[in-house]
C-alpha cells in the first residue's frame, strides 16, 4: 500500500494497473512508516533484486499477490536509517524503492566483501535453493535423508533455468554439496558460464531433449533430484528423468501452466514429489534461522557469491522485468539505488 502522508519525498517504482513490464512507472511517493508493533525499521535501500515473482505479480498471476496500487520489490540491501548497519533481508512488497519499511527480525546482515548488488540477490534465490536441497534431503540437516538406492556415492540433481538466479545459487550450493550437476537453459552462451561456476552437464533444450540427455549421461538410471520451475508437461518430463526414489521439487510455473503429473512413472520408481514456496517457509522462524547459519557458513568459506548478471538503474524496472520474461537474464538482474 501506498503511505498516506502528504509529502512526496522519495523515488519508488509504483504498479497502478495489472499488466506486463510497461505498468511499471517511476514516481515520487511518500515514505513508508515503520510500525513499532510490527518492529519495523526504515532501509535506506542501495539495491533491490528482481524476481521472476515480481513479473507474476504485475500480471496478477501470482497466488495472493499484491493488488495495485503498490510498490514492488521482494528483496532487499541497503543501511537501516540513519547508521551505518548494512543489511539486507525480505519483504512482501515496498523494495523497489529508495526506502522500505520491514521488520527487524527479516534482516541479515551483509558479509563485508559484498556489494549491495550481491547481497539484494541473495536472500530469495539462496534461500530457495536451500530449501530444495534440504527437502531433496541433500543436506545433512534434511528431514528425511535420500536413500543410497543405487549405492552411488555421488548424488546428481537436474537444474532448470540454470542460468537463472535460483538456478546459479542452486549450482553453488550444489558444487559445496559435491553433487553432479545436470542444468537446462536455451542458450550455449549462459551455460558456458555457468559451466564456469561449476556445472558439469549443460543441456540446451533449444537444440536437446533434456530427458534423452540426461538418460544417456546417466547409462538410463537417471538422477536423485530435479528443480523443478516449469509446469505444464515439464513436470512429468522431470519426473521421467527421476533416478529410484528421487525427488521431484516444484517450485515454479514459468510456463504459466499447472504440473501435470506421471502418477505411473512415480509408482514404477518410488518417486515422490515436494512443493516449495518460500514466502510460508519464512514464518518458520526456527528453519530460517537454520538455513541462514549453514548460508553463512559456507559464505564465510568463500563458497557462495551472488551472480549479478546486470545492474540497472531502479528506473528501469521496465527493462528488468524484460530481460526475464524474454529470457535475456544471465544470473540476477538488480535494482541499484545508490551508486
Ligand atoms: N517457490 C519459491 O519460493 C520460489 C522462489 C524463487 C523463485 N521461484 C521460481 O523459480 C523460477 C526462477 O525464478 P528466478 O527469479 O530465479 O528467475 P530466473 O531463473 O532468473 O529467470 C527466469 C528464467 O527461466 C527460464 N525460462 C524457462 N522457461 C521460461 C518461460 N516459459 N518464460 C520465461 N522464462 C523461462 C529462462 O532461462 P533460460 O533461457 O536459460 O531457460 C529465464 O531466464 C521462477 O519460476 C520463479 O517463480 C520460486
Amino acid at each position: 500500500m501506498i503511505p498516506h502522508v502528504n509529502f512526496l519525498n522519495m523515488k519508488a517504482i509504483l504498479v497502478s494497473h495489472r499488466g506486463g513490464p510497461e505498468t511499471l512507472e517511476l514516481r515520487e511517493v511518500a515514505d513508508p512508516q515503520p510500525r513499532a508493533d510490527r518492529n519495523e525499521v526504515l532501509i535506506e535501500v542501495e539495491a533491490a533484486g528482481v524476481n521472476f515473482a515480481d513479473t507474476l505479480q504485475t500480471q496478477g498471476t501470482y497466488p495472493l499477490g499484491p493488488r495495485p496500487p503498490y510498490i514492488p520489490g521482494l528483496e532487499f540491501a541497503g543501511k537501516i536509517a540513519g547508521t551505518s548497519q548494512r543489511v539486507m533481508g525480505f519483504t512482501s512488497t515496498g523494495s523497489y524503492a529508495e526506502k522500505v519499511a520491514v521488520s527487524k527480525t527479516s534482516l541479515l546482515p551483509i558479509p563485508a566483501n559484498w556489494s549491495a548488488a550481491q547481497a539484494a540477490a541473495f536472500p530469495v534465490n539462496y534461500f530457495t535453493a536451500y530449501f530444495g536441497y534440504w527437502m531433496a534431503g541433500m543436506i545433512a540437516a534434511s528431514p528425511a535423508p535420500l536413500p543410497a538406492a543405487s549405492g552411488r556415492k555421488q548424488k546428481r540433481v537436474l537444474i532448470h533455468a540454470v542460468a537463472g538466479g535460483v538456478g546459479t545459487a542452486a549450482v553453488e550450493i550444489g558444487t559445496l554439496l559435491g553433487l553432479e550437476m545436470f542444468g537446462t537453459s536455451s542458450s550455449e552462451a549462459k551455460l558456458q558460464k555457468v559451466k564456469a561456476l561449476g556445472l558439469q552437464h549443460g543441456i540446451n533444450y533449444k537444440e536437446k531433449d533434456y530427458q534423452q540427455v540426461v538418460a544417456e549421461l546417466t547409462k538410463g538410471e537417471g538422477v536423485d533430484a530435479v528443480f523443478e520451475m516449469l509446469g505444464g508437461e515439464h513436470t512429468a518430463r522431470s519426473t521421467r528423468c527421476l533416478a529410484d526414489m528421487g525427488r521431484l521439487i516444484v517450485y515454479g510455473m514459468a510456463t504459466g501452466q499447472v504440473p501435470h503429473y506421471d502418477f505411473m512413472a512415480m509408482f514404477q520408481k518410488n518417486l515422490s514429489t515436494h512443493a516449495l514456496w518460500l514466502t510460508p517457509l519464512a514464518s518458520h522462524k526456527e528453519l530460517m534461522a537454520e538455513a541462514w547459519k549453514q548460508l553463512s557458513a559456507w559464505t564465510e568459506k568463500g563458497g557462495l557469491s551472488p551472480v549479478v548478471g546486470t545492474e540497472l538503474p531502479l528506473a528501469k524496472a521496465a527493462e528488468a522485468h524484460r530481460l526475464l520474461l524474454e529470457r535475456k537474464n544471465y544470473g540476477k538482474v538488480v535494482l541499484t539505488l545508490k551508486s
